[in-house]
């Protein structure tokens, strides 16, 4: 962590008001201590200047898989159930520790350097103390966990089939060890893959731990029509009326895509506080569906956003799901449906809510953590779009490209393009 100086920059703050600034932003240590105009140098600070920069705050995304992003193209052109079968938990089956080490690093480049600073990730069965050892190396804010399968499956392979005792012991000693690991950027979440790889005393018994701990609880639900189909034929019932018959439906549930409901389960979603993770790649490229976002931002759902794993949609960019989910909505619901602000909070603020962290991330204002992305908005794609609400000119112009620097915690991931982890050993 430094002492750092933002100066003569845009803020786009994202606090109650959603005020967009121009002035300077103070950094100590890991917090924002001061917003204002024409503030003095003090110290050892470190001065970045801004001028005709945009300092956003850091994308959270919350729903990703570091362990996949070395299977990307394997799989292409799959639907969800077959992806998973052929591709999928064969590759993660195979992963050895050094595999998902290297699985998770370049995953975590990709999201600092598209100016993403906090994700909810889900490794796979094995090996996840080395996915927590990338997060803690790279500087990335994130709750992870290991993925839990403890049901038993003729097509998954023999590896990644667990017994429910161990799964729940395993999960345990990584909560142990991580949550709350450095300065608290590291938390642990409960993986449970979906209902269809899970046993209920599993089910429960995770509910129950998740209580105890105050961790979350991270997992699939209603992603595509085959799974729904095959959680009725096991459960006797929808998705996420099984979810809440087991007391999982609550504040601390993210759950990942959320296509297909009825309306007792957006009932169940909005009235127990769920978050609801927005994949719009992903669910575009797997043949998922399109999730009826603009209904459940009228239902008062969180919805929240995120790329899923790096096969889903072929990258982790921010940038990418922001413009899908406005650009999927607009044929059915019409032009003002899902505009720019209603996914760059989904993006920001949205997160943030739903990593239960919405006092400390998310938003630009003094007191909370110094997690933001500055971003260069005078490039070629974006000219001339210079007089426009710079939160339209980031949700249907920038790429991933423009992002200049990141910093979480306090720390610079990246600057001018040049990675910590990779050119530099932290
Ligand atoms: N459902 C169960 N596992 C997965 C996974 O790895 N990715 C996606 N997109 N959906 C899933
Ligand atoms: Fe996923």
């Amino acid at each position: 962590m430094a002492n750092i100086l933002i100066k003569h920059a845009e803020i786009i703050t994202m606090n109650k008001q959603e005020d967009i600034i121009y002035g300077d932003i103070r950094i100590k240590g890991d917090l924002i201590v001061e917003i204002g105009t024409s503030l003095e140098v003090k110290g050892d600070e470190l001065v970045i200047d801004a001028k005709n920069r945009t300092v956003i705050p850091g994308f959270i995304q919350t729903h990703i898989h570091l362990c996949q992003t070395l299977f990307r193209g394997k799989g292409d052109d799959l639907e969800l159930m077959d992806w998973l079968r052929k591709r999928i938990w064969p590759l993660e089956a195979a992963h050895d520790e050094e595999s998902l080490y290297y699985s998770a690093m370049l995953g975590i480049g990709e999201l600092i350097t598209s100016g993403t600073t906090t994700i909810v990730d889900m490794e796979t069965v094995h090996h996840t103390d080395y996915a927590f050892q990338a997060i803690a190396k790279s500087g990335i804010r994130a709750l992870s966990g290991k993925v839990m399968m403890d049901r038993k499956n003729p097509d998954a392979p023999a590896a990644l089939q667990e017994e429910t005792a161990a799964s729940l012991q395993e999960s345990v000693d990584l909560l142990e060890k991580w949550n709350g690991y450095a300065n608290g950027r590291i938390q642990y979440a409960f993986s449970p893959r979906f209902v269809i790889s899970c046993t209920e005393p599993l089910l429960r018994e995770v509910q129950s731990l998740s209580a105890r701990y105050g961790v979350k609880v991270h997992t699939h639900a209603s992603e595509n029509l085959g799974e729904i189909e095959l959680v009725q034929a096991m459960t006797g019932m929808r998705n996420i009326v099984y979810l809440d018959h087991l007391g999982l439906a609550n504040e601390r549930l993210i759950l990942a895509h959320c296509v297909w409901l009825d309306e007792q389960e957006k009932r169940i979603l909005r009235d127990r506080g769920v978050h609801v993770s927005h994949c719009p790649g992903s669910n575009l490229k797997l043949a998922s569906g399109i999730a009826d976002t603009p209904g459940m931002l009228h239902d008062h759902i969180h919805l929240s956003l995120g790329a899923d794993g790096a096969p889903c949609n072929n990258n982790l960019d921010m940038f990418n799901e922001m413009r899908l989910a406005a650009v999927i909505q607009k044929p059915a619901h019409g032009p003002t449906t899902m505009d720019a602000r209603s996914v760059f909070r989904m993006a920001t603020i949205g997160g943030a809510k739903a990593v239960g962290m919405e006092d400390q991330i998310g938003s630009i204002e003094v007191g909370k953590k110094a997690d933001l992305a500055i971003l260069n908005l005078y490039n070629f794609h974006t000219f001339p779009s210079y007089d426009v609400d710079p939160i339209s000119r980031i949700v249907y112009s920038a790429t991933r490209a423009d992002v200049e620097t990141t910093i979480v915690d306090g720390e610079i991931l990246m600057h001018t393009g040049r990675l910590k982890t990779i050119d530099k050993e932290v």
